[in-house]
């Protein structure tokens, strides 16, 4: 079957069917949300908190999204698949955006990126779009600014519903295909998504956004530690890999691994 595009999911919208995007980032993960038909799949600079250990997402470059990608696009021919710019990456102008952009498409083999802002990267937005490349926007809480932003909340409470909207607006007539929306009250997300005629992807947006996307790592219950509210554990993941890891390691202790049915005459 042929790739996923934006027009399918602007298809989706129309018909009022919800679909689920997941974060990958490597080359295991991607191919079993592919098998398992998760339509897009976004190398969310999530990577630095999940993949590479650092705190916040502010240190991730754009030589590991790239390398992230890389593996993504290798293993996958269905989803389709976009990379997320890192913090640094765009802001400054559009021609450092379009200039990024450019270096995920054709070295990492993504089919479209997603930047965080609304209004104040429209015009990267624009030209991203009118240069051939598929713009996710990021609105509500945009990890980048965290130090920014005060922390983790929600965003578009109150006067902070205003800006919320000119984000989503301002995403929307730059070109963007979609719009993530995260942390921002289920009330108002279901506003923008029935104002906004491009698909809107909740994170802790609630249930009528057009889409949901999860940090993979975090849904399939990898993730060690607290995960935010709006995550829903779908499997053990990290109390399966610490079993099987423990059992491994008690084997060859035990001298019962590897057995015959391993070796080699
Ligand atoms: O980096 C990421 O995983 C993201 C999603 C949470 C939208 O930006
Ligand atoms: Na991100």
């Amino acid at each position: 079957t042929a790739r996923v595009r934006v027009h399918h999911l602007q298809q989706a919208k129309e018909r009022g069917e919800k679909w689920a995007m997941l974060t990958a980032y490597d080359t295991f993960s991607a191919a079993v949300f592919e098998e398992a038909g998760i339509p897009v799949m976004l190398v969310g600079d999530s990577a630095g908190n999940v993949v590479l250990g650092h705190t916040s997402t502010v240190p991730v470059t754009v030589e590991d999204i790239l390398v992230l990608t890389k593996a993504v696009t290798r293993s996958t021919k269905r989803s389709l698949i976009v990379a997320d710019l890192p913090f640094g990456s765009y802001e400054a102008s559009p021609q450092q955006a379009f200039t990024t952009a450019v270096r995920m498409m054709k070295e990492g083999g993504a089919q479209a990126v997603k930047l965080e802002g609304g209004v104040r990267v429209a015009p990267q937005t624009r030209v991203l779009t009118e240069n051939g490349v598929p713009v996710m926007a990021h609105v509500g809480f945009t990890p980048q600014s965290e130090h920014a932003l005060g922390g983790f909340r929600v965003q578009g409470r109150g006067a902070g519903a205003e800006q919320l909207l000119a984000d989503a607006h301002a995403a929307q007539e730059a070109g963007a295909f979609a719009v993530v929306l995260e942390m921002v009250p289920a009330p108002l997300a279901a506003q923008v998504t029935k104002e906004l005629t491009i698909p809107t992807i909740g994170i802790g947006a609630g249930a009528d956004c057009d889409a949901q996307v999860l940090v993979w790592p975090d849904m399939a219950g990898l993730t060690g530690g607290r995960v935010p509210r709006f995550v829903k554990k779908y499997a053990d993941l990290r109390g399966e890999l610490l079993r099987a890891a423990r059992e491994y390691a008690d084997e060859v202790r035990d001298g019962v691994f590897p057995g015959p049915e391993h070796s080699f005459e």
